[in-house]
């Protein structure tokens, strides 16, 4: 029988998926030395059939990635005969390319990383997916990639009269695309340009929001930074109320959710893929039906 082991980041998402799964559940057990090495502890002596292991990236990705790599090789020395990592936020995603001339590409390093440690296959939700496609990142790894989107189960939580569907980038416009066709409305995509980590601009793309209830949509809300310069422009040119739907809620710090509010967004509608107080949305089920 299949075993789901639940990383320290969404104990309560990965019972779920147990519970849907009809698995057995256990979890790691995590401590840190007093020099702030991680200690990584499972209970069972043997683990020798199939794991999905589930851990997600955030808060603290580079914890988070050192405990997936030492609960995976352990997994291994317990017998685990196939690990699947779920990893509902997968981070390190973003740094897909050589922005400037002797940067690493962390998404490659990740998959060499999950390849080494023995993930035979990964699991995650609407994953970062802007320069490279779901094709060549799979390309990259032997790993067997499964993408599920939260963006129809998000859509179906929001304002569905009289809204239009906004995404702030080309990126986001396939997750706009599936929230207008739940939603039975039209979208329009947004321009970004990326100054830094926290600064974007963003400029107006052709879309009737006057007096209308926007809905924007994104993968990551990190610093919070691309939502509110589009809700602040969206306000400019007449949108009445601006709702907004994400899966990942990476919510970098309080500041960012008061800012939010305070550009005149109206509500916040996220999953569970990181624990946070904005999840209306679970992923569970999605997770356990693309489960080999
Ligand atoms: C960017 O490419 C992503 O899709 C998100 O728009 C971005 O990660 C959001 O980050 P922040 O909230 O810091 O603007």
């Amino acid at each position: 029988m299949a075993t789901v082991v639940a990383g320290s980041s969404v104990p309560g998402l990965a019972m779920d998926i147990a519970k849907k799964l009809g698995a057995e559940f256990t979890c790691v057990s995590m401590a840190r030395f007093p020099d702030g090495e991680l200690h990584v502890n499972i209970q069972q002596h043997r683990l020798p059939g199939k794991v999905y292991y589930v851990q997600t990236m955030a808060p603290r990705p580079n914890e988070r990635l050192t405990e997936i790599l030492l609960t995976c090789d352990l997994l291994r020395d317990l017998g685990c005969r196939e690990i699947v990592a779920v990893i509902p936020y997968l981070g390190y995603t973003r740094q897909d390319y050589r922005r400037m001339q002797g940067d690493a590409v962390s998404v490659g390093t990740l998959f060499k990383l999950l390849e080494g440690v023995g993930v035979v296959e990964l699991v995650s939700v609407d994953i970062h997916l802007h320069r490279l496609g779901v094709e060549e990142l799979k390309a990259m790894t032997k790993i067997k990639i499964t993408e599920v989107s939260a963006m129809t189960e998000l859509a179906k939580k929001c304002p569905s009269d009289d809204v239009v569907v906004v995404a702030p980038d080309s990126e986001a416009e396939r997750w706009a695309a599936s929230a207008a066709s739940t939603l039975g409305t039209s979208y329009g995509v947004m321009e970004k340009h990326r100054v830094s980590p926290t600064k974007v601009e963003v400029s107006f793309g052709k879309v009737d929001v006057k007096g209308r209830k926007v809905l924007i949509v994104d993968d990551i809300v990190s610093t919070g930074g691309t939502l509110i310069e589009t809700a602040q422009l969206l306000k400019s040119h007449g949108a009445k109320e601006i709702y907004v739907a994400f899966t990942h809620a990476v919510l970098c710090s309080t500041e960012c959710v008061a800012n939010l509010f305070n550009a005149g967004i109206s509500e916040l509608v996220s999953t569970n893929t990181v624990q946070n107080e904005f999840a209306t949305v679970n992923v569970a089920g999605l997770l356990a039906s693309a489960l080999p």
